[in-house]
């Protein structure tokens, strides 16, 4: 069984990349495997709406996308991890979500292929902000609960933290707390 955490931000031994060590380290004590994949350390372009996808289940876009998607399907649950930028997600993690087209069908449903993997798998969520308020990454929240809402995925929670300097978050007890909560909860047998 594996844990796959997905890190959108760029500051490597940042705060989301702190927050998703914790999970990991959360699923890992549950008996999980864990894995990292550090978006911005990948070549990843922005979806074209092409639609080629639609028939084959497979991006015409060659970059690493399909080593992604590979991780995505073999795993037993996903936990991203990003922080705000202008009251949204960070590029590398907007691009990797769009680039999930792939994995859809024409009316956005799984591709046939992919459902049997993808039915049902955790998903869960890790914010940081700068700004004091944690809520203020709701529009990431309702951008990845709508996305699994929409193709059934099993939610496992968010946590949204705040901090701003680079590593500060690991003053924050509660928040670190939280994320190995929500690690352990990944990896939790169904
Ligand atoms: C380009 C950029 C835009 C940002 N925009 C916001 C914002 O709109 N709201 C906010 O609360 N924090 C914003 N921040 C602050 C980051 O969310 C904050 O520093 C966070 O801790 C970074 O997490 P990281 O260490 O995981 O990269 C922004 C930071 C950058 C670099």
């Amino acid at each position: 069984m594996k844990v796959l955490g997905i890190l959108g931000s760029p500051r490597i031994g940042g705060n989301s990349d702190i927050l998703l060590d914790e999970a990991l380290a959360g699923a890992r004590e549950t008996g999980a495997e864990v894995e990292k994949v550090i978006l911005d350390k990948l070549k990843l372009s922005g979806c074209r709406d092409c639609k080629k996808c639609n028939e084959t289940g497979i991006c015409v876009i060659k970059d690493d996308v399909q080593e992604i998607h590979k991780k995505i399907l073999e795993a037993y649950a996903i936990i991203h991890s990003v922080p705000v930028y202008f009251w949204s997600m960070t590029a590398q993690m907007k691009a990797y979500l769009d680039r999930w087209c792939a994995l859809f069908d024409a009316e956005w449903r799984w591709q046939k292929q992919y459902y049997p993997k993808m039915k049902g798998k955790r998903i869960g969520l890790i914010t940081v902000c700068g700004d004091p308020n944690p809520r203020t990454a709701d529009p990431i929240v309702h951008s990845f609960k709508s996305t699994a809402e929409m193709t059934k995925l099993n939610w496992i929670g968010v946590v949204m933290a705040s901090a701003s300097d680079k590593g500060e978050i690991i003053k924050d007890e509660n928040a670190r707390k939280q994320a190995f909560e929500l690690g352990k909860k990944a990896a939790r047998p169904q």
